[in-house]
């Protein structure tokens, strides 16, 4: 810095900004805190699930372990089904340790791969006599590089969406028969970031992808298919919502959804907001609990949730020609034979 006889006066000054920028900061940050926590619902629904069987995927971290503590808490048989067999099976020791119920399994299942999720449901159709609950939560927030996966599939886009389109399709036959069945897809606000859904490129091989665009577009089809599905089983005791479920300081921020040094920084950034900003996977869960047991929301379907309350979803979540369109083009992509279809 070069001398001036006016140096003090001026760094006092730039003190002086520096203070009130890093006050004003504070100040917003922790409004915004309290903002966010007094918004914040919880399931306030006392109901037992004993005697029910409900299955939740990606069990083993975040939203979806909690999501599975609580049910178990609640009585039900509860199937965790994970890729990881090793973090699966430490997450159910700790669930039944917790809360008493000997009742929960870890069942394997890779979303993001059709022949994983077909024998997953072949051996589910076999050991379960009923389903009474379906919660199709298991996510990635996606890869800076797109990866295809072994069906040719956008690897965000297989694991989000096209696993638990197939999944749902194939358990659908024990949900009816379970009825009143339930059928919870978590979703996110991310899906508001999508203005047009290109159905002849679903999987981004002929346009430029990018990880918010492959993310938002799955959370999108996953709205579109829960209103689809709650349209097609209209009457048959079957209910299909979808929700978002806050912003989450859970493992969703991963290491290696990031290859370049210099977008690094980004994850930190993100996850040090999340760590701010989110909540805890356990209150996270809430939304999701209400759509599968509360009995506030008994009969309703076809909807869209946002801190336990129904909300609005994008004016093209809404639209039911878009969602009847995407599910014959996802029927045909996940080669649905019609010995699987029970809608
Ligand atoms: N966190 C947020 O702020 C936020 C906001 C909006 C929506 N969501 C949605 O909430 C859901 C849960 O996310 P989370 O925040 O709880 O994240 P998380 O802590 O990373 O948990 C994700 C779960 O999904 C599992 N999973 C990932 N890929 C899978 C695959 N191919 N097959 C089977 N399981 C797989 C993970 O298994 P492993 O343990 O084996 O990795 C893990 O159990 C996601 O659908 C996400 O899109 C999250
Ligand atoms: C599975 O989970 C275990 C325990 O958390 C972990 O050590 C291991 O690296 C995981 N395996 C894979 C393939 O991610």
């Amino acid at each position: 810095m070069v001398l001036h006889p006016d140096v003090p006066l001026h760094s006092a000054l730039f003190t002086k900004i520096t203070a009130a920028m890093l006050l004003t900061v504070v100040v917003v940050v922790v409004v915004a805190l309290v903002v966010h926590r007094c918004m914040m619902r919880r399931c306030t629904s006392t109901r037992s699930l004993a005697g029910m069987t409900a299955i939740v995927t990606g069990a083993s971290a975040g939203i979806g372990k909690e999501t599975a503590k609580d049910l178990a808490k609640r009585g039900a048989r509860v199937i965790l089904a994970c890729r990881n067999q090793t973090k699966a099976q430490l997450v159910a020791d700790y669930i039944i340790s917790v809360t008493g119920n000997k009742n929960v399994v870890v069942c394997l299942l890779d979303t993001s791969d059709l022949s994983s999720v077909r024998s997953f449901a072949e051996e589910v159709l076999k050991t379960e006599g009923a389903i009474h609950i379906l919660v199709n939560n298991a996510g990635i927030g996606g890869k800076e590089i797109q990866e295809i996966t072994c069906d040719g599939f956008d690897l965000t886009m297989a694991t989000n969406y096209y696993g638990h389109f197939l999944l749902t399709n194939l358990l659908l036959k024990r949900l009816k028969e379970s009825a009143p069945s339930r059928v919870v897809n978590v979703s996110s606000l991310a899906h508001f970031f999508v203005w047009r859904l290109n159905l002849k490129d679903l999987n981004f091989k002929k346009r430029s992808y990018s990880l918010l665009k492959a993310y938002s577009q799955s959370k999108l089809c996953n709205i579109l298919f829960s209103l689809e599905l709650a349209e097609k089983l209209r009457g048959s005791g079957v209910v299909v919502n979808s929700l978002h479920p806050g912003t989450i300081n859970s493992e969703f921020v991963r290491d290696e959804m990031v290859m370049s040094w210099w977008r690094k920084p980004f994850l930190l950034f993100a996850r040090i907001m999340l760590r701010l900003l989110g909540k805890d996977s356990e209150l996270g869960a809430q939304t999701t609990i209400h759509l599968a047991v509360s009995e506030e929301v008994e009969g309703v379907t076809g909807k869209y949730f946002d801190e336990c309350k129904e909300a609005t979803s994008s004016w093209l979540a809404q639209n039911s020609g878009l969602a009847k369109a995407l599910w014959e083009i996802t029927e045909a992509d996940v080669q649905l034979a019609p010995s699987e279809i029970f809608y």
